[in-house]
This record gives C-alpha cells, structure tokens and sequence, in this order.
C-alpha cells in the first residue's frame, strides 16, 4: 500500500461560501457577505470598489449560501457515508467575534462549532479548522481598515486564542490563514483592504502581510502553548510557475512568480524573512513598519506542517504580451499549449500537483497537506436528478495518482488529501453556483433559486471506494 493507513482522506469548505445565516445566532457581517454575484464582484475583491453594505440591485450568494448553518447534521452524515477521515471547514470569524473588537466572545457562535466539532467526534472525522478563511469582520475593516492597521493582530490573536481553548481536545489540525498569498491579488478578499485612489497598494498590501505573518506565528505559539499535541499548518495558493520557453529571463520569471507565493510560506515555515523579499522591500522603496520584537515571534513558531490548494500549474514568460493569456485566473498566466482547460480556463496538470509537491518538500523538509484540489464543472442532471459526472472522477483520480507517485517514488511526507467544495457551494471567484466542485448536488442557482436539497453524485460512490482502498481503487 502506497499511502500509511492514518492517511486523512476528506473534503473541505469554507464558512462563508456555505454556513449562509448570515446574520443568525448573533453573527455581523463581514467582507465576504458582501461580494456581490456579477460583474462588479472582482473591482470589490480587488479592493478597487467599496461596498461595505448590502446595496440595492445586487444578489449576494453568501447570504445563504447552502444553507449549512441549518443544515450541518445532514452534510456530515453524508461525508461519513463516503468515509471520510478528516473534513476541512473554516470558523466565521463574525459568528465569534461578532465586531471583532468585542469584549466577549458571542457564546452562540461557539457553542455552533462545538455542535459541529461533536458531530464529527460521532463518525470518528477529524476537523481540520481553518481559522480565517478569507473573512474579516466589517466593524474591522470600516474602524481599522483591515488588514493593513497593526491593530488586527490583537484582534485576531485573541479570537484564535479564544478558539484554540474553547475547542482543546475536539480540534487538533489547525491552518491559520487560507491561501494567505490571495492578500496580494485580492486585497479585499484576504485582507479587508479597501484602497484610495492616492494610497500606494504595493506597500500596503506587504504592510498587511507582514500583520498577518506576525499574527499567524502567534497563533501557532498559542496553540502549541494551549496543546503541545496541535499541530498548525499555513496555507498556500499553489500551483508552480513553468517558463513558457527555456530563455534563461523565462525561466528568472518562473522563479520570481513561484517567490510571490513561496515567500509567505518562507516566514511561516522557516520563521524569518528571505532575503530576496527584504531586497525587493529595498528596491521597490517599500516601508514596512515591523516592531522590535516581530523577529524573535516570527523565529520562535514556525507552523508544523505546510498545506495548500492546487487546482493548476501557471505559465509565465519575461514577455508575456507575446503569448496568448490563459482565462480566468487570479494569477496572469499565459495559455500553456500543453495542458488541457477546465470549462473556467483553469488549466489541468496533474503532473503539476506532483511536481508543486516535490518543489515544496525540498523547500521545506515539513509534513505537506493537500487541502484543497478539483474540477469545479457545470453539472447537468439527468431525468432523475442524477449528475453522472465522469468528468470529475477522471480530474481526481489523476490528480490523486500524481499524489501516489509524489508520496512512493519520490519520498514526499505527506498527511493527507482534502478535495474542495465535497458539497456543492458558492464560488470564490464568480459567485456562482453553477461552478460546482462537489460529490453531493446542491439545488441551487446562481440567482438563488432552487430547493438546496442534497443528491449524491457519481463521483460520491467513486470518492468512497477510493477511501475504502486507502487510494488503491482509483
Ligand atoms: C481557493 C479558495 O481559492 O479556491 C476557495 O480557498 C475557493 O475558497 C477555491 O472556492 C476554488 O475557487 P473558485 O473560485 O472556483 O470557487
């Protein structure tokens, strides 16, 4: 058998684009609430556009999302039927800290994930609990600005300090921040910065990483303090740059792209900053306010093991204008000719995920986890309300077998393996529902019509063999 048998086959979702109930149990708002379904979407989670309260003549998915908040029992009961080991979901940070600067934790919010945490103990799942996955409560962003105001790391290190107690024994596998690199191409989205015309983005943006670097290794000093058997993990939007062709300035380019995500996970893992960032600092006249002590934090709680999300591999060339652009993703990449594309031009390589895995063994020598990979695709049902999605079964499994071979033929410590949105949800980057990533359908549209009732889907009955054979029966 390739993989050890502990090995943590599961699924993952985020609070925001599933929990809907928005404004139940005690919960405000937050930045996510209010990315709006359409074309405006991306300038408000740029930080390009301010909307910082519900507006008139927009639908925003998040509201009720699918409905978890309600419907959380169900879903469970559902992921322990196809087997899984570990089930990755994220804290609303709003539903515990309603402002976020409150006094007191909102005792409904916690006692909600306790419920949650329990359940799961029922069919031996392990939480795997993100605890901000692209979430800032709005009180912060309109009193503080976000991210970029220093003040953040108290806030925040006292809500997970709040957390990492509250749930001592129930939660074991934390990740401080999701896909922390998101900061610097949606600023909004990772960080709740919304920018003047006159502000200089770059030199806020490292400003409001260097806040979050500071209070993800607080974090992790809490958790390891509240419970030396914790393990913390940082995560990463991955996915590795090629140089469109091998011209050494391709290549430079391909290793300065991978260094724009790579550098966070740099602090985070190896506990300081690498040099090249200090020089860019440097070279680009970026003033970055860091405290005495922030060195002797960020030295002395390294995270224990490095997660990220991998959906593609990116392409990149010193002259990019010559080369045609690949759609629909966050990074600029260039269309690699190679590669197959999904339905939202997102480019499929598992010999990517593989070769992602290898660049990050060897870069950190930590335990590695996958935390979020798939095919988000429209899915049709058929006349009885069946998605045969074929499609989605064949994504995984590559991308699985890629895994295989990453953890046998090339020694990567590996703990596990979470596909994203196991149940249909809100999408990230459209607001659509129809980008569906899940085992289990979701009845809903992207206006927000529809029964949220749940079906199993093909690829349910195909993900539970997987699991059964410890990734043996693909
Ligand atoms: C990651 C996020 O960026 O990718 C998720 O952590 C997101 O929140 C996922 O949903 C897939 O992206 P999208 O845009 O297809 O939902």
């Amino acid at each position: 058998m390739v993989l050890s048998k502990d090995f943590l086959w599961g699924g993952a979702t985020a609070a925001n684009q599933a929990e809907g109930g928005v404004l139940e149990g005690g919960r405000k708002l937050s930045n996510v609430d209010l990315l709006p379904y359409g074309p405006d979407r991306k300038k408000v989670a740029a930080g390009d556009m301010e909307m910082l309260e519900w507006q008139e003549g927009y639908y925003y998915p998040a509201k009720e999302a699918i409905d978890m908040y309600y419907r959380y029992m169900d879903d469970i009961q559902l992921f322990a039927e196809m087997g899984f080991k570990v089930y990755r979901m994220s804290l609303s940070w709003s539903r515990i800290f309603p402002d976020g600067d409150d006094s007191e934790p909102n005792e409904e919010g916690l006692a909600f994930y306790e419920a949650i945490f329990k359940e799961l103990k029922k069919y031996n799942i392990e939480p795997l609990v993100t605890i901000a996955h692209f979430d800032v409560p709005l009180h912060l962003i309109k009193e503080y600005g976000g991210w970029k105001n220093r003040i953040l790391v108290d806030f925040y290190t006292r809500y997970a300090k709040t957390v990492i107690n509250r749930y001592k024994g129930l939660v074991k596998y934390w990740l401080t921040i999701n896909e922390i690199n998101i900061l610097l191409h949606q600023p909004f989205v990772g960080g709740g910065i919304v920018f003047e015309e006159w502000d200089n983005k770059q030199e806020i943006k490292y400003q409001a990483a260097h806040h979050q670097l500071v209070a993800s290794a607080l974090a992790t000093k809490i958790a390891h303090e509240v419970d030396p058997e914790n393990m913390v993990g940082c995560m990463l939007a991955g996915g590795s740059h090629y140089p469109y062709t091998c011209r050494p300035e391709d290549y430079q380019e391909s290793i300065n792209r991978d260094r724009e995500g790579y550098f966070f996970i740099d602090v985070q893992a190896r506990g300081k900053y690498p040099n090249y960032a200090l020089k860019k600092f440097e070279r680009e006249n970026l003033t970055i306010q860091m405290e005495a002590e922030d060195k002797d934090i960020l030295a002395a709680s390294p995270v224990d093991f490095v997660t990220f999300s991998y959906y593609c591999s990116r392409t990149v060339s010193a002259h990019p204008s010559d080369y045609e652009e690949a759609t629909g993703n966050l990074f600029p990449s260039i269309k690699n000719k190679h590669l197959a594309s999904t339905e939202w031009g997102w480019q499929i390589d598992p010999l990517g995920l593989r070769n992602s895995l290898n660049q990050m063994y060897d870069r950190y020598q930590k335990p590695l986890f996958i935390v979020e990979n798939g095919l988000g695709a429209f899915d049709v049902p058929n006349e009885n309300g069946y998605v045969e999605d074929d499609y989605r079964i064949n994504y995984l499994k590559k991308h699985i077998q890629a895994l295989k071979d990453a953890v046998e033929i090339d020694g990567v410590e590996l703990l596990g393996y979470t596909t994203w949105g196991c149940v249909d949800l809100v999408s990230a980057s459209t607001g659509q529902m129809s980008k569906r990533y899940g085992f289990i359908y979701v009845d809903r549209d992207d206006e927000g019509n529809g029964t949220l009732e749940r079906t199993k889907k093909k690829s349910f009955g195909w993900y539970k063999k997987v699991i059964a054979s410890n990734g043996e029966e693909l």
